[in-house]
C-alpha cells in the first residue's frame, strides 16, 4: 500500500468543513468537533489499494477527492462493483457500530470488498472502534434498530441460501427425471417392437422347416443373414441426404424385382448399411421364387439387431444417468481429513487403467513438497475421474494426458491437461453446466464437469477452471490447503 500521510501532525479537518459533507450535515457543534478530532485526512496515490477483502475492517472513509473503484471477487475474477467520485461517498467499515455489539461474534468485523484508488485520492479516516463507539453513544437507539435490520437480513439471507440449495436439487431431480424418461421410453418401445419381430420369425421359421426350402438353401440363407449383419455392425454413418437417396434406390430396385411392400424393407436396409449391390448378389444366390421371403428373413434378423442396439444403448444411458446420480447422492458421505493429493489421483488413474487406450501416454508431473490438503478424498476422486475420463475422451485415442500438482500460493493445483482439440472460447462456461455435452446420444450425461465444479467449489471452496487451445486444455482444479468455513456444511455460521 502506498499511502503518503503527512510525516508530522496529522492533517485533520476544520468542523465547517465537515458540515459541507451529507454525512454530517446535520450534526451538531459538539459531534462535529469530535469528528474533526479523531477523523484523520490520508492521501492514496492512483493505483494504490486502500484495502483488501477479508482484512480487519479498522477503517471508516469518507472520499473527499478523487474516484475510488470497490470490487468483489466473484469465481475467481475481480468484479467492479462500484466507481464513484461522488465527494462524501463512504466506504470500509460501515457496521463499525457492529464491533462493540453485546453479540461477541461480531467482534471481528472484516472489509468485504477491495478498494483501489483510480486517481489520487484524499480521504476522511476514522478508526472503525472510535467510530463504532460513538455511534452507540449517539445513537443508541438507531444502532439498535440498524442491528435488528442486519441480524435479520443475515438470518433471512441463510433461509433463502437452504431454499435456493432445494430448488437447485429440485431442479436436479426434475432435469434427471426427463433425461431419464427418454432412453426409458426408447427401451420400452424397442422392446415390444421386437417382441414382434421374434414373433413374426418364430413364424417364418416354421414355414422354412416344413419343406418349403430345401436344407441346403436353408444353410446359405442362415449365412447370407450372418453375412448381413456382420456388414450392418461395420456400417459406416450415412448423413440424412446420403441415406434418402440410398433409400430410394433399393426402393426403385425393390420394385424392380417385383417386391412387394419393398418400402418396408429399404429402410432397415439402408441403416444396416447395404446396397443395391448387395441385393444383386442376394438375387443371384437365391431362386426368384424365395427372394421375397429370403429378403424378408434377413430383414427381420436385421431389425432385431437394430432394436437390441436400441435396447442396449438406452439401457447404459439409464445406468450411465444413474451413475452421475450416485455421485450426487454420496457428496456428504466421506469424512474431511486432509490428505495426500497424489494418492486419490494415482488410484484414479489405477481405477481408470484400463480406459485408457494404448495411444495415450500417461505423464504424472507431481510436486511431492505439496502439504496435505484439507479434503473429502472420495469425493476429489470422482472430479478426477471425470476429468480424466474427458481428456481421455477428447483424445479420441491418441495424444499425452498430464497430471500435474503444484503448489499456488495458499492453494494445491491440480492440472489434468490433454493435448485433444480443446474447448472454444465461448463454451468455457456453458460445459460446467448440467446436461451440457456434445457428445452423442447415450454417450455423455453433461454432469460430469457440473458434479466435479460442485465439489471443488462448494465441497472444499476452491476453484474449478479451463484454460484452453488446441492441443493442449488444462482443466484446473485449485483447492484451499487451509480449509475455509463454508457455509451450510456444518461449519459454524
Ligand atoms: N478435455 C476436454 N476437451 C475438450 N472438450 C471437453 C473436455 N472436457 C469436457 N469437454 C466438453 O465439455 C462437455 C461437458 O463435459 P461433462 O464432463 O460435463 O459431460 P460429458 O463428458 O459430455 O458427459 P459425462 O461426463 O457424463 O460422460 C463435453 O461434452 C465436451 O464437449
Ligand atoms: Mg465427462
Amino acid at each position: 500500500m502506498t499511502q503518503t500521510t503527512s510525516q508530522t501532525a496529522p492533517d485533520r479537518l476544520p468542523p465547517e468543513t465537515l458540515r459541507t459533507l451529507f454525512l454530517f450535515e446535520a450534526l451538531d457543534d459538539a459531534k462535529l468537533a469530535w469528528l474533526s478530532e479523531h477523523g484523520v485526512v490520508e492521501h492514496y496515490q492512483a493505483g494504490s489499494q486502500l484495502f483488501f477483502p477479508d482484512a480487519p475492517a479498522t477503517c471508516f472513509y469518507v472520499l473527499l477527492d478523487g474516484t475510488i473503484q470497490m470490487s468483489r471477487a466473484v469465481d475467481g475474477t475481480d468484479v467492479e462493483i462500484n466507481r464513484t467520485d461522488y465527494r462524501g461517498s463512504y466506504f470500509g467499515a460501515t457496521q463499525s457500530w457492529l464491533v462493540n455489539a453485546t453479540n461477541p461474534e461480531n467482534r471481528a468485523q472484516r472489509y468485504g470488498s477491495s478498494v483501489r484508488a483510480l486517481t489520487d485520492v484524499r480521504v476522511l479516516t476514522l478508526p472503525a472502534e472510535e467510530f463504532g463507539g460513538i455511534m452507540r453513544q449517539w445513537f443508541p437507539m438507531a444502532v439498535h434498530l440498524l442491528e435488528g435490520l442486519f441480524v435479520g437480513m443475515r438470518a433471512s439471507e441463510a433461509i433463502i441460501g437452504q431454499r435456493e440449495r432445494l430448488t437447485a436439487l429440485g431442479r436436479l431431480t426434475a432435469g434427471l427425471t426427463h433425461e431419464l424418461n427418454n432412453p426409458a421410453a426408447a427401451a420400452v418401445r424397442a422392446t415390444a417392437t421386437l417382441r414382434e419381430r421374434v414373433a413374426a420369425m418364430r413364424h417364418k421359421l416354421g414355414a422354412l422347416a416344413s419343406g418349403m426350402v430345401d436344407p441346403e438353401s436353408l444353410m446359405m440363407l442362415s449365412a447370407m443373414q450372418e453375412e448381413a449383419i456382420e456388414k450392418a455392425a461395420k456400417a459406416p454413418e450415412l448423413s440424412a441426404v446420403q441415406a434418402s437417396d440410398r433409400e430410394d434406390e433399393i426402393s426403385d430396385w425393390l420394385d424392380d424385382h417385383d417386391q412387394t411392400n419393398g418400402w418396408q424393407l429399404a429402410p432397415i436396409l439402408v441403416a444396416s448399411g447395404l446396397d443395391t449391390e448387395w441385393l444383386d448378389d442376394i438375387a443371384e444366390r437365391i431362386p426368384a421364387a424365395h427372394l421375397e421371403g429370403g429378403l424378408r428373413w434377413i430383414t427381420y434378423a436385421l431389425e432385431s439387431e437394430q432394436l437390441m442396439s436400441e435396447i442396449e444403448e438406452a439401457t447404459e444411458r439409464i445406468s450411465a444417468l444413474v451413475g452421475a446420480a450416485k455421485q450426487y447422492s454420496q457428496m456428504d458421505r466421506a469424512a474431511h481429513q486432509n490428505a495426500d493429493i497424489h494418492a486419490g489421483l494415482d488410484s484414479t488413474l489405477v481405477m481408470l487403467g484400463r480406459k485408457i487406450p494404448e495411444g495415450v501416454t500417461v505423464v504424472r508431473d507431481f510436486d511431492k513438497d505439496l502439504p496435505p490438503v484439507p479434503m473429502f478424498a472420495a469425493e476429489l476422486n470422482q472430479v478426477w475421474t471425470n476429468l480424466i475420463d474427458n481428456a481421455i475422451q477428447a483424445m479420441d485415442g491418441s495424444g499425452t494426458l498430464t497430471v500435474r500438482t503444484a503448489r499456488d500460493g495458499e492453494f494445491a493445483l491440480v492440472e489434468i491437461c490433454d493435448t485433444g482439440p480443446g474447448v472454444p472460447p465461448e463454451l468455457t462456461t456453458k460445459i460446467f453446466e448440467p446436461f451440457y455435452t456434445t457428445k452423442a446420444v447415450g454417450k455423455g450425461t453433461g454432469l460430469g464437469l457440473d458434479i466435479s465444479w460442485r465439489i471443488v467449489a462448494n465441497r472444499h471452496g476452491g476453484d474449478l477452471r479451463v484454460v484452453s487451445k488446441p492441443g493442449d486444455t488444462r482443466f484446473q482444479a485449485r483447492l484451499p490447503l487451509v480449509a475455509p468455513e463454508i457455509p451450510g456444511q456444518g461449519n459454524p455460521e
